[in-house]
């Protein structure tokens, strides 16, 4: 089983849709025995809430459920997931600094910003919609799907090879 872990700074909209997303495309490929995932904040802001509506609006127009309560990144993770995908360039840098300052020693492309599967060459960030209106979701949902599915054909190149 492959274990990947979705992270973005509040844990209300990028990353439990990227989980949704994650789970309705693996499932399209018939993987869903062979990857699990979840997410997680760098914050405390939304420890224990429900994603934003928002996200759930998003969510529903592109016909995929949430099941996701907020939570914080936490020490463990670090040894539970294969893969910890960061939404952008400042969750990337303190998911390295969390690790850091807990003495978690990380194997090499463990921590990976999430749009580096879309092979564009260039180090893009899953932009943070929390301020802004509807069509920064709908951004965010298209930028996930295109990233996540490079995602999948890397681990079917990659590790699923090798199972
Ligand atoms: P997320 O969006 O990191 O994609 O969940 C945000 C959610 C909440 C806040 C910022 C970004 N906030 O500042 O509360």
């Amino acid at each position: 089983m492959i274990k990947v872990l979705f992270v973005c700074l509040g844990n209300i909209c990028r990353s439990p849709l990227a989980e949704a997303v994650f789970n309705h495309l693996a499932k399209q490929r018939g993987l869903q025995d062979r990857l699990s995932c979840d997410s997680a904040g760098t914050s405390t802001y939304h420890i224990g809430e429900p994603p934003d509506e928002r996200t759930f609006e998003v969510a529903e127009k592109n016909g995929l459920t949430l099941n996701h309560l907020g939570r914080q990144i936490r020490a463990d993770d670090f040894q539970e997931f294969d893969y910890i995908l960061a939404m952008d360039e400042s969750n990337y840098r303190d998911i390295l600094q969390f690790a850091k300052n807990r003495g978690v020693k990380l194997r090499d492309g463990r921590v990976v910003k999430l749009r580096k599967f879309e092979n564009s060459g260039a180090n893009l960030d899953v932009p943070d919609p929390y301020y802004g209106g509807m069509r920064g979701f709908d951004q965010v949902y298209d930028i996930l799907n295109r990233s996540i599915t490079g995602f999948l054909d890397y681990l079917e190149e990659h590790d699923l090879k090798k199972e």
